[in-house]
């Protein structure tokens, strides 16, 4: 469903991509790990076709993302959900209407549809009750949920997830990535969760890619990479082995 083959891309002079190669298959959820500033939500903008390849080809379902352009572009565009990093919300519109929005803006569904989707969708991610809440009146784990409810409410196939946890306490941070698996289950989306929530994410998706100096440096399934004996993987999930790390509590991750 998405395949990225020998992706180039620099900024200033600065070499963030040289030579990445990737496939997520159709259902598939695929976790991008990596250092902060590795280039992870670079990497999800070339998949979502809001940056260019320099050199080397994204292809989202058959299609090359450099050369789908105009409506072919929109109509991929469509079957795509991003949850961006930060998850902002428009501090104008409260819950409700943050998640209408795409639909009013994408789709010709009446108002009577449109509100039973953005409820039963808001119900789905546990936010009944705070429909007409503004965004500086809920919590950071709230505005993360309404993010969350507003990429899926389209149905997309495709789920760009770029930090769904950042700033979160690591109970709602598991509880969002929980969440993101539970929607997985009802939507089937293909999907790439970029986290550093490495032991909760690692129990809900099929593959993880590593992305280190460029390139991907390590793929493969969580236990894979947890077995790795590569320094550099081992330094990055080594005391994240997916054991006792939330019940042992409050070990710093290192
Ligand atoms: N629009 C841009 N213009 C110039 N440089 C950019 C741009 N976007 C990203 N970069 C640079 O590309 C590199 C990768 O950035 P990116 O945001 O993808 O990192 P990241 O892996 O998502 O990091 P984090 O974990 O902190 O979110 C960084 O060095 C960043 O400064
Ligand atoms: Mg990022």
């Amino acid at each position: 469903m998405i395949k990225i083959e020998n992706l180039y891309r620099s900024f200033d002079g600065n070499e963030v991509f040289r030579g990445i190669s990737l496939e997520v298959m159709k259902g598939e959820v695929l976790a991008l790990i990596g250092r902060s500033g590795c280039g992870k939500s670079v990497l999800l903008k070339h998949v979502a076709g809001l940056m260019k390849p320099e050199k080397g080809r994204v292809v989202v379902d058959g299609r090359e993302m450099d050369v789908a352009r105009g409506r072919s572009l929109t109509a991929l565009r469509d079957r795509l959900g991003f949850l961006f990093q930060g998850g902002a919300l428009f501090d104008s519109m409260n819950v409700f209407e943050n998640v209408a929005f795409p639909l009013k803006e994408k789709t010709k569904l009446s108002d009577k549809r449109i509100q039973t989707k953005v409820l039963e969708e808001l119900d789905n991610v546990g936010l009944s009750g705070s429909e007409y809440k503004y965004p500086s009146q809920i919590s950071g784990g709230m505005v993360k949920r309404a993010a969350l409810a507003r990429a899926l409410v389209g149905d997309p196939e495709i789920m760009l997830f770029d930090e769904p946890t950042t700033g979160l306490d690591p109970v709602t941070g598991h509880d969002i990535i929980k969440l993101i698996d539970a929607c997985h289950r009802r939507l089937h989306f293909t999907g790439i969760v970029v986290t550093h929530e490495i032991s909760t994410v690692f129990t809900i998706v099929d593959r993880v890619a590593m992305l280190n100096e460029g390139v991907v440096w390590a793929d493969g399934t969580p236990s894979e990479l947890f077995s790795s004996k590569d320094p550099i993987v081992r330094a990055f999930v080594g005391d994240s082995d997916g054991r006792g790390k939330r019940e042992g509590g409050m070990h710093e991750k290192v």
